[in-house]
């Protein structure tokens, strides 16, 4: 058998009704939904949208969320047409196995280790930039150099004003919450669903309140430059973007699309859901729509609000509650609340990072394609909890020692290409097997694949040489460790 073998589909269906050692089946729409906002709403907003108006585009950046939207649209329904052919587990990683075979799985597998594992470190590290906004109500903060990576070096803005030339050492902040969801998440499903349906709610509701409240605030002359002229600009760590222009807005796109990133890991819990071929395209097409139409008028405020200076220096850093309480000094507890609703919100989002991560590799072990290990269940809670302690040490090493910017864009650019390749997955599928039954079709195939592939290749494009080159090394030692072990512990073959 060769390296394009592919998993025959009614054998893939068959695996997830294999009840006996199968995952519970507990989640409805409206659970997906929710887990779809919860993944959804985070750092991406919170944290990197001001990361990429400094960096890339000013207050430009809503255009770049227009972009990474359009993205994200095209290649949203193209996992609803998948996740409602194969309703199991794994998500990009299960569709790819069924369509282009056993290597470009594995290396989708591998490259949505970058999504979930290193997009959960990302997250825990914006989650410690705003436990010390908590902090400073009660007059505290951790000191620089353990709530930032030994690559980092203190400027001395904001809260850390005596650290100047302090250089990181730890982040243990981000290393515990990663530690407690870890513990949560072994607890079962179910649990962290309640738990993070009360989150969404929380969540969507600071962030229309700061749509709301923040309005009255814009300063028209922070908007006056809208699309800046396109320059370079080089950041506090010495790293030089493309600044305004195109290429600004497209790597703002790619930035920002951080943000978006969620709605597909909402397929990864097809297993776990009571109707997935219908559930699934609500929850997936549902969650976008509703997170996309916040984030615009979002971004609008925020740059509205604050100044691009700001968010380069002082505001860099927990950049909402910076912007509230410069500006916003009417609100100020708001900045507050956004700050505990935002803790909260991050670590809904890092549960669900972290449980999309652990459904890929019990996939990718049922397969052989990885050590048996990632697929033993938890005798009483039925989670695979063997890969949760396994993922909590590399995702726990990400987020204590690598800054948040890397982490960031490194979860970026393995998800886009993720994207690309499952649009590319649902083209040849059509072409290959045109009548296998599909419970919800992307219209106009091959254009929407081919648009999904376009859009999210300019934002990689967008995002620069020193993240395809992260990109190009992770995916070679994917491969070294394809053909060192998968291929031959291939249960396919
Ligand atoms: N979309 C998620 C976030 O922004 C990953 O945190």
């Amino acid at each position: 058998m060769g390296l394009f073998t592919k998993k025959p589909i009614n054998e893939l269906i068959k695996d997830s009704s294999d009840g006996e050692n199968g995952l519970k089946r507990t989640l409805g729409a409206g659970n997906l939904i929710a887990m779809g906002i919860g993944a959804i709403i985070g750092a991406g907003l919170f944290v990197r949208t001001a990361a990429a108006a400094a960096n890339n585009a000013g207050p430009s950046v809503t255009i770049g969320f227009v972009v990474a939207a359009i993205g994200c649209a095209f290649a949203g329904l193209c996992y609803a047409e998948f996740s409602s052919m194969i309703p199991i587990a794994g998500s990009a990683y299960t569709y790819s196995y069924a369509t282009m075979g056993e290597l470009v799985a594995w290396i989708i597998g591998w490259d949505l280790v970058l999504e979930y594992a290193v997009g959960a470190a990302t997250v825990g590290i914006a989650w410690s930039e705003y436990l010390n906004k908590l902090l400073e109500v009660f007059g505290m903060h951790v000191p620089y150099q353990w709530c930032h990576s030994p690559f980092e070096v203190c400027d001395g803005a904001g809260a850390f004003a005596g650290q100047a030339g302090v250089s990181g050492i730890m982040n243990i902040p981000a290393l515990l919450i990663i530690f407690l969801l870890t513990l949560l998440l072994i607890r079962g499903t179910k649990e962290s669903a309640f738990v993070n349906g009360i989150i969404v709610v929380s969540k969507v509701a600071i962030v229309v309140l700061f749509i709301t409240l923040g309005w009255g605030y814009i300063n028209p002359a922070n908007h006056a430059n809208y699309i800046p002229e396109p320059t370079t600009y080089t950041d506090v760590q010495g790293i030089s973007h493309n600044y305004g222009g195109v290429w600004g807005i497209l790597g703002a796109a790619g930035v920002v699309f951080f943000a978006f990133i969620g709605f597909d890991a909402v397929s990864t819990a097809a297993q776990e859901a009571k109707n997935p071929k219908k559930d699934m395209p609500i929850g997936i097409l549902g969650s976008l729509v509703i997170c996309t139409i916040l984030y615009i008028l979002f971004a609008h405020v925020m740059t509205g609000v604050a100044t691009i200076e700001d968010f380069r220096t002082q505001g860099r850093e927990a950049s909402v509650a910076f912007a509230i309480k410069t500006y916003m000094v009417d609100h100020l507890w708001l900045a507050n609340l956004v700050t505990v609703a935002i803790l909260f919100g991050f670590s809904s989002v890092i549960l669900v990072m972290l449980m999309g991560q652990s459904r890929v590799f019990y996939s990718m072990s049922r397969d052989g394609l990885v050590p048996k290990m990632f697929s033993e269940l938890h005798p009483k809670y039925s989670t695979p909890y063997k890969s949760n302690w396994i993922f909590f040490v590399l995702v726990g090493a990400f987020a204590a020692f690598v800054p948040g910017d890397i982490v960031g864009d490194m979860t970026s650019i393995g998800t886009l290409f993720a994207f690309m390749l499952v649009c590319a997955g649902v083209w040849i599928l059509r072409r290959t097997d045109p009548d296998l039954p599909r419970q919800f079709k992307v219209p106009a195939v091959p254009l929407i694949p081919i648009l999904g592939i376009l859009v999210c290749g300019a934002m990689i494009a967008g995002l620069g040489w020193t993240n395809w080159t992260r990109l190009g090394v992770w995916l070679l030692l994917g491969l070294i460790i394809y053909f060192g072990y998968s291929r031959k512990n291939s249960k396919l073959r």
